[in-house]
C-alpha cells in the first residue's frame, strides 16, 4: 500500500478574513496531489502540544466565504523559547509531515525561521488586517478591515452629522497606520493621525478648531490605536469648543465578517502558490505580492525588509484636505 504523504497548516496571531479562503485552497491542492491535511489548533501553540485533527477540502469550502479561522488561531508566547521549537519537531516528526504551511503575520515568519533550523520544511502566507508584513504589498485580510472601517465610520458620520457632533474614531492597525490611513481618506475624514505622522493633541485639537472655523459643523478624526487616549482627548475638544464629542473605538468589527473579492482572490492566489512551493519543495519562503506578482521571499529576507511608508497617499490627503478647507475658507 502506498504510503500517505502529509503536510500540516496552521492559523496564527490575530485572524484575518480571506484565511479560510487560503486554507480551503490549500487543502483542496494537497488532496488532489495525494496528500492528507493535518490542521493544528490555535495557531503554533496547536503544534506545541500536538492538539490537531485531519481536514478535508470538503470541510474547508463550508468555510470559504467566512472570517476567522476554521481551525483556530492564536499567540503563542512559549514559542520564543528553543525548547518549545525542539518540542514542536518532535510533532512534526510524529505526523511524518513533508510540510507545515503557516498562515499568519510578522510574528508568525519569525516563528516559521525558528522552525526551519529546526529541520522542518516551512511556508508562510501572509495574513494580518495591519499590514505590516513588509515584504509583500498587501497582506491577506487588509483588505476587508479597511472597507469595514470605512462602513463603520460612515454609518456613524451620519448621526454625528446630524448632531452637531464631533467624531474620534480610532482603528486597529497596531504600530502600522494604514488601515487608519486609508479608511480615513475614504470616509472623508478632515484630521488622521497615524504612528508614521505623529502628532500632538494641542495640534489636532487646533486642526479641529479650523474645521469649525470653516463651517464644518462634525469634523471627523480617524486615528490609529495606542496613540492617545481617545475619551481624554474627547474631553478637551469638549471644553476647548462647547461642543460634543463623541470617541468610538471601531474594534474587532474591522477583523470579522466576509473577506471582500480582493481578499478572497489574493487568499487564493497565495494558496495556490504556497502548495506549489511545497510540490517545488520550495521552503524557507513567504509567499508576497510584489507589484501584483506572487513571488516567494526568504524567511531572511522578509525579516530585514523595510517598511516603504505610502508617502504618495499621504501627501494626497493633506493637499486635499488643504484644498477643501481653502476653498470652504472663500
Ligand atoms: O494584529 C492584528 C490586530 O487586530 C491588531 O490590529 C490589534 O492591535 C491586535 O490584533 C489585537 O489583538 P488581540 O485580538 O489579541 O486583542
Amino acid at each position: 500500500m502506498a504510503k500517505t504523504k502529509r503536510i500540516g497548516v496552521l492559523t496564527s496571531g490575530g485572524d484575518s478574513q480571506g484565511m479560510n479562503a487560503c486554507l480551503e485552497t490549500i487543502i483542496t491542492m494537497a488532496e488532489r496531489n495525494g496528500y492528507e491535511v493535518v490542521a493544528f489548533i490555535g495557531g503554533y501553540s496547536g503544534l506545541l502540544y500536538d492538539r490537531y485533527r485531519l481536514v478535508s477540502s470538503q470541510e474547508a469550502s463550508l468555510y470559504f466565504s467566512f472570517g476567522g479561522s476554521f481551525i483556530s488561531s492564536g499567540r503563542c508566547p512559549e514559542f520564543m523559547e528553543s525548547e518549545s521549537r525542539k518540542k514542536a519537531k518532535h510533532v512534526y516528526d510524529k505526523h511524518k509531515l513533508e510540510a507545515l504551511i503557516v498562515l499568519g503575520g510578522d510574528g508568525s515568519i519569525k516563528g516559521a525561521n525558528d522552525l526551519i533550523f529546526q529541520g522542518m520544511n516551512v511556508i508562510v502566507c501572509p495574513c494580518t488586517i495591519d499590514n505590516d508584513v513588509y515584504c509583500t504589498n498587501r497582506s491577506i485580510g487588509f483588505d476587508t478591515a479597511v472597507n469595514n472601517a470605512v462602513n463603520a465610520i460612515d454609518n456613524i458620520k451620519q448621526t454625528m452629522r446630524t448632531n452637531g457632533r464631533i467624531l474620534i474614531a480610532e482603528t486597529m492597525g497596531r504600530n502600522c497606520g494604514e488601515i487608519a490611513m486609508q479608511a480615513g481618506i475614504c470616509s472623508e475624514a478632515d484630521i488622521i493621525m497615524i504612528p508614521e505622522n505623529k502628532q500632538t493633541t494641542e495640534k489636532i485639537i487646533r486642526e479641529v478648531g479650523k474645521q469649525l472655523k470653516v463651517g464644518n459643523v462634525s469634523p471627523v478624526v480617524v486615528l490609529t490605536e495606542h496613540q492617545v487616549d481617545i475619551q481624554s482627548l474627547a474631553k478637551e475638544l469638549e471644553s476647548t469648543y462647547q461642543k460634543e464629542c463623541k470617541a468610538i473605538v471601531i474594534g474587532y468589527v474591522q477583523r470579522g465578517g466576509s473577506p471582500t473579492v480582493q481578499d478572497k482572490l489574493l487568499a487564493v492566489r497565495m494558496g495556490v502558490y504556497a502548495m506549489n512551493a511545497v510540490l517545488e519543495k520550495n521552503f524557507g519562503n513567504v509567499v508576497a505580492l510584489v507589484k501584483n506578482e506572487i513571488k516567494l521571499i526568504p524567511f531572511e529576507k522578509a525579516i530585514k525588509a523595510k517598511y516603504v511608508f505610502d508617502n504618495e497617499l499621504w501627501q494626497t490627503f493633506l493637499n486635499l484636505k488643504r484644498y477643501k478647507t481653502e476653498k470652504k475658507q472663500k
